[in-house]
């Protein structure tokens, strides 16, 4: 049996994917750092838990070693955001070396003046955590240049409320202007879980089909347009980073379902 390891176990992707990877045939190794696998989840026997600091390549080395494939879903947004996303991914990437890697990324590498960016489209990100992202992608294909870089946009939709449903629940102010392409997670780690068996190197895009703005989408996930407001894009937000996924829609079997078509469903 292969053994998979899965960075950021305990996120809300890794979730997903430690819980469906032993159905898929793996053999899954987890990672956590500050908050460790829960009783009662589903978490704690699906997978080998170790913890581990990935801003220390020594830390990376280890959690690698042995596996076969490597997801590297840990990041951060904000404070330590330059460590975590560049010096950890880049730990990651090297210590991944002639290991499958597929590494997280996002959307908001892009400026947001144009929509609909595909995999060829080149990073010019507007704000920190953006070029936290960016120099992280750069890298990795640097180091690991076989690396597959998955550039995904807004996670929503497990079995637990994310942070997604809860600024839904709780936020006041959405932007009208902001574009996205969410997906739902069970979506995603099902694409991902294709991805780790294929040759893929350098970019590709894994969004959902449907384009929205933040605020229809916290009114898809049941905000109260009578309790919201309307908000617009300041310099520091890319405005309309949409992915075009069409070349994953044509590569695999999972389908990146639009956000209109998940949440009517529920
Ligand atoms: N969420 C979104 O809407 C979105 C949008 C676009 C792209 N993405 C990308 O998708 C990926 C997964 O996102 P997510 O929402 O699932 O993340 P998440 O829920 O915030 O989880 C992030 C994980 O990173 C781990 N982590 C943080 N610092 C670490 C460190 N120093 N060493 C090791 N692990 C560390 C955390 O571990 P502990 O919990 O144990 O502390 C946590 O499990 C990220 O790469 C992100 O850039 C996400």
């Amino acid at each position: 049996m292969q053994r998979l390891l899965i960075t950021g176990g305990c996120g809300y992707l890794g979730r997903e994917l430690v819980r469906r990877g032993p159905a898929r045939g793996w053999d899954v190794r987890a990672t956590w750092f500050e908050r460790p696998p829960q009783g009662g989840t589903g978490l704690q026997d699906a997978a080998d838990w170790v913890q581990a600091d990935l801003r220390h390549v020594e830390a990376a080395w280890r959690a690698v070693a042995g596996v076969d494939v490597v997801i590297h879903t840990a990041y951060r947004q904000g404070a330590g955001e330059w460590e975590v996303n560049v010096e950890g991914s880049a730990a990651v990437a090297e210590a991944a070396r002639g290991l499958r890697l597929v590494h997280l990324s996002s959307d908001v590498v892009f400026d947001g003046t144009r929509g609909r960016y595909r995999e060829e489209d080149a990073p010019d990100p507007v704000n920190a955590y953006g070029r936290s992202k960016a120099e992280a992608e750069r890298l990795v294909a640097e180091l690991h240049p076989d690396a597959t870089i998955v550039r995904t946009s807004l996670i929503y939709g497990g079995a637990e409320p994310g942070p997604q449903e809860r600024l839904a629940a709780e936020g006041t102010r959405f932007f009208v202007d902001e574009i996205r392409s969410p997906v739902q997670v069970g979506d995603l780690a099902e694409a991902l879980l294709e991805v780790v068996a294929l040759e893929l190197p350098g970019a590709l895009h894994l969004g959902g089909a449907d384009d929205l703005s933040r605020y229809d989408f916290a009114v898809l996930l049941g905000a109260d347009p009578e309790r919201i407001e309307q908000a617009h894009t300041t310099a520091d937000r890319a405005p309309d980073v949409s992915l075009d996924s069409s070349r994953a829609a044509a590569l695999l079997q999972t389908r990146l379902r639009g956000a209109y078509e998940v949440l009517s469903e529920r």
